[in-house]
């Protein structure tokens, strides 16, 4: 493997929403005069069935007893209507075909219509419908006319609908087919990203048509390189000029190309144009700059076109010595890997809530995410473009050889579609400055068979030739036989699953650690019991729970301070993605029934942070940390010896047991990444006082008592108007004095009114089956969390939450016709 140096790049094609306010379809009367592209959401109004019908697809069926619902939609999560409750508990199933790798939740057939009438200024036009993701194998026609199939659940892709557009009413039809099992993890089901129509100009730029690369990038300036292909759909031939222009993030124009060619009728052309930044602002993970390419295009005087791409300048290196680099300065990746789905909203797309999850990681120092291990939602590159998280962009789980019981995986579709797949990916996905890696996928099974570096090889030649500016990389966790068959010969960057030992063994590669650690645990479980003997044990697994101390893992994981350490021993490797940052719904490791989420998070389910997070973020940040567990009420446990850590940057922390010291300890005499103390219980407060460059930091728990009240804290009290903005709601049930009582699970009631609904509300207990989607749920350790989400009219939300006996006081959210972020 050679060293592989890149010059690069950018960003994906941003292209302005028009959202038809509270209408069902689009009406002319509302939109404004066409002036080049318009793109029009087409989320609003569906008809949703979840079952097989004949003749879904034609016009004159009548859906008018089907469900009226906007997407992106989930329909796994909501489970069946009218449930058996037998085998059903919530929308939860325990003889669900997915099984609980899938989270014990259904797939199944489902269709979805959308009557929509197209603008009056469409005439004449090109419309075509662009999917983000539909789960999967759909099917979809216009007008009874079939358009096309798509099996991969997670390509964006687009049809062309103009051949069978009517001037009256238009039926979009959608069947979905989710058979299980085809997933390890929970999928979701159903229209569940976002869908658009764009109207253009018969000529236009194509579908993902812009390609910027960075060719030369010095200190002060750059060389942008931006490919346009420009489209013509029309019956005649033209001459199409195409004027690219570079705009800062001021919005100033800053430089401009322009170019004209012939273009035959139904043929493209390529512009190629190199246009020069003379005052250059890299992007970069703490400065994360992002300029814009304008395309413009004309036939004679006329603007048919116009398209924006955003992009970043950067450098990423990857080298055997010192890992990764960014802009020449070598940056250890502190990543996660997760998967795609949001908690208690499902696989349903919420920009606000991936947003949330990231401003999370990037507290705990996170600078990376790994999109295991599937291609992405297009919001989520878009805000790490923003927020200066870079990405392992990952294509498949599954090659041909299915992985355990996956009866229904990619495998049945891996010949056909795999190339067709992977370019989408990539043309989708190439001008993402936070994109560094392309990933052709997570512990292919062929990495020990015969044919594996032939079928990489493939693979990486398709990566390669549509993008030369990243490296390839694949998650292994069969290195020995993948390097005999030649499977690692074929990647850039070997991604190396678990396994620590091969960052030493195969040094001299350029290395990441695509997947480390499994650790895993609940949120607020410490598994103390008393043994015969009188002494305190912690019982690491119990009621379908693991413990909150980083000490629980599969066999072939290890705790996250054992992966921290191996990772500080190997500064070679460009870093690692921990598996996982969030808890996602499946793949309950180590347990089945009832359990129907994750223990591998550092956040649970709801979006509240174990302990490990502070372990992270005490070695991943240079801010002051300091955080004790476990919390402080073992009633019974009086005078018996509790085992008490801290996470903390501190050089030294000094512990207090109601005021008395019990003496301060340091990292001088100890290998971990911890402080251990053993502390007799006492019911009062537990204080650790660190030092930390002459700094002091605190951090106590205390022993709460009854219940009093709740305390209602919404993340955002002002959100936008937009039918998608969202607010995340903790409720924390707290004593007389304040206190998280840490043992309180009482079920919590909450009230809405005003402009918005109740999304989705969970608590992170990887057991509960009460339904996500309801206005009541128990709290966990404390905590349960309530997402609201804005109607598209302006006004002011009322939220109450109430619990037995426990009140709050009401919070208002107000939904501002401008954002409220
Ligand atoms: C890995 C796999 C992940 C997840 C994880 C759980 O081997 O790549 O998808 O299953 O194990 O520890």
């Amino acid at each position: 493997m050679v060293k592989c140096r890149i010059r690069s790049h950018v960003v994906i094609a941003i292209i302005t929403t028009l959202l038809l306010g509270g209408v069902p379809f689009c009406r002319a009367s509302e939109a404004p005069a066409a002036e080049g592209r318009r793109t029009l959401s087409l989320d609003q109004g569906w008809r949703f069935h979840l079952g097989d019908v004949t003749e879904g697809e034609k016009p004159q069926m009548s859906d008018a007893d089907w469900r009226t619902l906007d997407v992106p939609h989930d329909f796994s999560i909501e489970g069946p209507p009218g449930a058996d409750p037998a085998t059903m508990e919530g929308p939860f199933d325990r003889r669900s075909p997915g099984g609980s790798g899938a989270g014990s939740l259904n797939g199944g057939i489902a269709w979805y219509r959308k009557t929509f009438t197209l603008p009056e200024d469409a005439k004449g036009k090109r419309v075509c419908v662009r999917f983000d993701g539909v789960y999967m194998d759909s099917d979809v026609w216009l007008n009874g006319a079939h358009l096309g199939k798509q099996p991969y659940g997670y390509t964006g892709f687009q049809y062309d609908l103009t051949p069978q557009m009517k001037p009256g009413g238009n039926v979009l039809a959608v069947r979905v087919n989710v058979q299980q099992p085809c997933s390890r993890w929970y999928s979701g089901a159903g229209i569940y990203r976002h869908v658009r129509l764009t109207i253009t100009d018969p000529v236009h730029v194509a579908q993902w048509g812009t390609c910027v690369t960075t060719p030369e990038v010095l200190d002060a300036a750059a060389q942008v390189r931006v490919r346009t292909r420009v489209q013509n759909e029309g019956e005649a031939g033209v001459k199409a000029t195409l004027t690219t222009e570079i705009v800062d993030a001021g919005g100033k124009k800053i430089a401009e190309h322009q170019a004209a060619e012939q273009i035959a009728a139904g043929g493209s052309h390529e512009f190629d144009q190199t246009l020069k930044v003379a005052t250059l602002r890299r992007w970069s993970i703490e400065n994360p700059y992002l300029y814009r390419a304008l395309s413009e295009v004309r036939v004679g005087d006329r603007l048919v076109d116009r398209y924006e791409t955003s992009f970043g300048i950067r450098i990423i290196e990857f080298t055997a010595e010192k890992g990764f680099l960014l802009n020449g300065k070598r940056v250890q990746l502190k990543g996660v890997c997760n998967h795609h789905d949001l908690g208690c909203l499902g696989a349903a797309v919420h920009r606000r809530a991936i947003e949330r999850q990231l401003e999370i990681l990037k507290a705990m120092g996170c600078n990376a995410i790994r999109t295991s291990h599937n291609p992405p939602a297009p919001e989520l590159l878009e805000l790490c473009d923003r927020m200066g998280l870079v990405v392992m962009d990952e294509a498949f789980d599954e090659w041909i050889i299915p992985k355990s019981g996956m009866r229904y995986g990619y495998g049945r579709f891996f010949d056909e579609w795999s190339e067709r797949d992977l370019v989408s990916m990539i043309h989708r996905d190439r001008n993402h400055p936070s994109v560094i890696l392309w990933s052709i996928g997570n512990e292919i099974k062929e990495q020990a068979a015969p044919n594996g570096g032939t079928m990489a090889k493939r693979l990486a030649d398709i990566c390669h030739r549509e993008d030369p500016t990243r490296p390839v990389t694949s998650g292994c966790n069969k290195v020995g036989p993948a390097l005999q068959n030649g499977f690692i010969k074929a990647l850039d960057v070997l991604g190396i699953n678990y396994f620590v030992d091969n960052y030493n063994s195969q040094r001299g590669q350029l290395l990441v650690a695509a997947e480390t650690s499994s650790a895993l645990s609940t949120r607020g479980e410490y598994g103390l019991t008393l043994k015969p003997d009188g002494q305190v044990a912690i019982n690491m697994r119990a009621n379908n729970q693991c413990v909150s101390y980083d000490m629980d893992r599969p066999g072939w994981g290890c705790t996250a301070e054992d992966s921290l350490l191996a990772l500080k021993n190997a500064p070679w490797v460009a870093g690692e993605f921990v598996w996982t940052g969030f808890d996602y719904i499946g793949e309950p490791t180590p347990y089945g029934w009832p359990s129907r989420s994750s223990y591998f998070g550092i956040i649970d389910l709801a979006g509240f942070p174990k302990d490990r997070y502070y372990l992270y973020q005490s070695q991943w940040t240079g801010k002051p940390v300091i955080h004790l567990l476990p919390h402080w009420n073992w009633k019974g446990f009086e005078g018996k010896e509790i085992p008490v850590w801290c996470f903390t940057n501190a050089e030294s922390v000094e512990l207090f047991i109601n005021g008395k010291s019990l003496g301060s300890k340091d990292f001088r005499d100890t290998k971990s990444l911890h402080l251990e103390w053993k502390v007799q219980y006492e019911p009062g407060v537990l204080k650790a006082v660190g030092k930390k460059g002459g700094q002091t930091i605190v951090d106590e728990v205390r022993t709460a008592g009854e219940p009093a009240r709740l305390i209602v804290r919404p993340d955002r009290k002002r959100i936008a108007a937009d039918g998608e903005d969202l607010s995340f709601v903790e409720v924390r049930i707290v004593d007389k004095d304040g206190n998280l009582c840490p043992n309180a699970d009482n079920q919590i009631t909450f009230g809405l009114e005003g402009p918005g609904t109740i999304a989705g509300v969970e608590n992170g207990d990887p057991t509960n089956h009460e339904p996500f989607k309801a206005a009541k749920h128990k709290a966990f350790h404390g905590l349960c969390l309530a997402v609201i989400q804005a109607a598209r009219t302006p006004g002011e939300i009322r939220l109450s939450a109430t619990a037995q006996g426990l009140q709050s006081e009401p919070v208002a959210i107000s939904v501002s016709p401008a954002a409220g972020r």
